[in-house]
């Protein structure tokens, strides 16, 4: 491709090996416009900086890499989060947990494997009266958490803490915990998608031999850090709906709620602790 392509050049060029919705993605980050200016200026000329980049990321994009890595954001619940290879992508259906969460008006809430922080800024984002501790495993996906706090909430606004599971979080009781935790089986970890198994970290995927390794610590451990009537909002794969529920109960809390995605799964699942 020369320098100098036009907009509708481009976009012809490519639809036949991007979706559009990739398209206008990495167009618009290289252009630094919005959506609109592609349709508004379709007869735009790239300048020869402007057609490196996007034969880059459009060559990046064919290569599998997702298009939030490319550009280094994604937008989560009408905000944008910075991503890089140490945080999962966040996801449309994860905004349930936060609707939910929201919902509740916690006082006090804890975020466990928090990746870009996309769950607790957002809520904290939404009610700044919330004391929130987010925690992670992996140093890296906390720098960027923290960067997001600091760009979407100012300073000092949640607590950020590396930790594996609850073992560096201060002894306490929280109003609402919630979790998208690792919940792929580790043996179908080959069988997902390039754009996942090759770019997001395994970390955030191997929920273990019966994708329940998270929840087990994460519903056992948990116990001790939520109030009386307290709720454990996380996010599920319906496959393991037997296996959490039964966790659940062993551990007495009660099944709240079940609750399905847009494309009719079930992928939250709502405990309440009893004594
Ligand atoms: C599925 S990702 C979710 C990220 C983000 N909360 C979201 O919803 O997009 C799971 C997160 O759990 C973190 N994690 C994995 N094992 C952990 C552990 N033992 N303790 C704390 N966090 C862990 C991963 O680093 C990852 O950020």
């Amino acid at each position: 491709m020369s320098a100098g392509i036009s907009i509708t050049s481009l976009i012809n060029d490519s639809k036949e090996i991007l979706p559009l919705s990739d398209i206008y993605c990495l167009l618009t980050n290289v252009l630094g416009k919005k959506k609109e200016f592609l349709y508004s200026h379709p007869e735009y000329a790239l300048s020869p900086d402007e057609t490196k980049r996007w034969q880059e990321y459009k060559s990046r994009r064919l290569e599998g890499e997702p298009c939030a890595y490319i550009i280094g954001y994604q937008e989560f619940f009408s905000l944008l989060f910075k991503v890089n290879k140490y945080t999962m992508i966040p996801r449309p259906e994860t905004e349930l947990l936060v609707e939910e969460v929201m919902r509740l008006k916690p006082a006090s809430l804890l975020d466990v494997g928090t990746g870009c922080g996309n769950i607790a800024v957002t809520l904290k984002y939404h009610n700044k009266q919330c004391a929130v501790i987010a925690v992670d495993i992996s140093e890296d996906a906390l720098l960027v958490a923290r960067e997001n706090a600091g760009s979407l909430l100012g300073e000092n606004n949640i607590t950020f803490i590396e930790s594996d599971y609850f073992t560096n979080v201060p002894a306490q009781a929280f109003d609402v915990i919630v979790s998208n935790p690792p919940y792929v089986i580790s043996e179908e970890i080959s069988t997902l998608q390039k754009e996942i198994r090759e770019y997001e970290p395994l970390i955030a995927l191997d929920g273990g031999g019966d994708g329940l390794d998270a929840y087990r610590l994460i519903i056992g451990k948990g116990r001790q850090f939520l109030k009386e009537g307290g709720r454990l909002v996380l996010e599920i794969d319906k496959r393991l709906i037997d296996g959490i529920s039964s966790l659940a109960l062993k551990n007495s809390y009660i099944i709240k709620k079940t609750v399905c995605d847009l494309s009719g799964r079930e992928r939250m699942m709502v405990l309440e602790t009893k004594s």
